[in-house]
């Protein structure tokens, strides 16, 4: 059967590579892919990102099952127009993708079904907005509502830190966030102190299967410095995320979640990622929910999967879930993400890549921000690659992946040097080690 992987990053990649490997699978398609998917002949790149032309194309190749990568595809409704052509596709409807594309629905949400949450007030007002930092004081954390490509939150340390982020959400639109229905809106919320951890499973409407814990790092530089990004570096299992909190989130955020929107009229089907924060007595509440897998987690986490990918996401298309028991490797994976010169404010794109090994079956490098000009890989984007390793420790992954990166050269590369570093103290065991 032919399979189709929307979206050209990191996920996707490594979401095809592992669906590539499925025995029902004949051909997998990526919709646009990068210079990793384009460079091999397991994959071939489909350049069509409109949701009505991506249906078409999808019709005319028989493809037998879609996967979105990305958010913009989802809230887009990429699922619905899938959906209403007879068209097998894993991922939340539009309304259901509001779950991301909108922070005040997602806070809203949590609110009515008590999900455990930072306390919180929605502002279109600046006037009210500054009023309301006034009354509580830093640290805070401003938000802006719509899609904003990981540049929408501010943790504001001081007052005047808060009060800017208002004006240039409410007021200027410096981050260039895309606006919900209503116009500018900004969230403004307690500031949550503990370990961060990503939370993701798979959602059939009814059924939920997790996958295996996992945190990213999510600042540019070492020790968890420097400027938010989309992340640096990922591994699984995280041992914060201990067999208590993995019940406790579970418990009190995953199926709360799925319970609540079966019950508000938009069941959810795909991937949702509870971002938690963990506080030190193992009390798990949600930053955010995501409509779509971890970029990067899904590198080590699809490293880690030994089940047949393609079965799975058939099983939740047919709201079959509940028949699926995902098998894990049991050693650590780990995935550092090499990104280009000026990441993640200016990247420069056009340098040349070479020395990226051949895969092994420990070893794999997950391409991103890459693109095949006459045959020659080069940048293309922020985050280029992702290499990322399988070992028997976090310590021996380390080791391992900095090996395999020290061997990828282009002009300006920049990684951190400590992925996994919060792993490689931690007491804790892994539930699903
Ligand atoms: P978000 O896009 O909502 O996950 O926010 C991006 C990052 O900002 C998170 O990964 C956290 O590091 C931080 N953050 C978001 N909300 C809060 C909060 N309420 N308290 C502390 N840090 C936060
Ligand atoms: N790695 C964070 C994210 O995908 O949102």
């Amino acid at each position: 059967m032919k399979v189709l992987v929307i979206g050209g990053g990191g996920r996707e990649h490594a979401l095809a590579w592992r669906l590539a490997q499925a025995t029902r699978v004949s051909r997998v398609y990526v919709a646009p892919g990068n210079g990793g998917t384009a460079s091999d002949e397991r994959y071939d790149c489909i350049d069509i990102t409109e949701p009505a032309a991506l249906r078409e194309w999808a019709i005319k190749e028989k493809i037998a099952l879609t996967v979105v990568g990305p958010e913009a595809p989802l809230a887009a409704g990429v699922v619905d127009e899938f959906r209403e052509h007879g068209l097998r596709i894993f991922g939340p409807t539009q309304a259901a993708a509001q779950l991301e594309s909108s922070k005040a629905f997602s806070k809203a949400f949590m609110k009515r079904h008590k999900i455990p949450t930072a306390e919180y007030e929605a502002f279109t007002d600046a006037a009210l907005a500054h009023a309301y930092i006034d009354a509580k004081g830093a640290p805070i954390v401003v938000k802006a509502d719509g899609l904003a490509a990981g540049k929408g939150v501010v943790v504001a340390m001081t007052a005047q830190e808060a009060h800017e982020a208002v004006d240039f959400m409410l007021v200027d639109n410096k981050f260039g966030v895309s606006h919900n229905e209503g116009g500018a809106r900004v969230v403004i919320e307690e500031f949550l102190q503990g370990e961060e951890a990503s939370f993701i499973v798979l959602c059939d409407g009814k059924n939920v299967t997790a996958l295996a814990t996992s945190q990213d790092h999510k600042r540019l530089l070492d020790n968890d410095e420097g400027p938010n990004t989309g992340g640096m570096g990922a591994y699984s299992p995280a041992p914060v995320v201990t067999a208590e909190v993995h019940a406790r989130a579970m418990r009190e955020i995953i199926l709360p979640t799925i319970r609540g929107m079966e019950k508000d009229g938009i069941p959810y089907t795909g991937f949702l990622y509870a971002g938690l924060m963990i506080d030190a007595a193992g009390h798990p509440k949600t930053l955010e929910f995501n409509c779509r897998m971890g970029d990067p987690e899904t590198q080590p986490i699809m490293l880690r999967l030994k089940s047949d990918l393609f079965e799975v996401f058939w099983h939740a298309t047919d709201g079959t879930l509940d028949q699926v028991e995902l098998q894990w490797d049991r050693r650590v994976a780990l995935g550092v993400v090499m990104a280009a010169h000026g990441y993640p404010l200016s990247p420069r794109k056009g340098d040349r890549i070479t020395g990226i090994p051949a895969e092994a079956p420990d070893a794999v490098v997950f391409h991103a921000g890459t693109t095949l000009d006459n045959g020659e890989l080069k940048t293309s984007g922020g985050r280029v690659l992702c290499v990322t390793v399988l070992a028997d420790s976090v310590k021996l992954a380390q080791q391992r992946v900095y090996e395999v990166a020290a061997r990828v050269k282009f002009d300006g590369a920049q990684y951190r040097k400590d992925i996994g570093f919060r792993a490689l103290h931690a007491r804790n065991t892994p539930p699903n080690a």
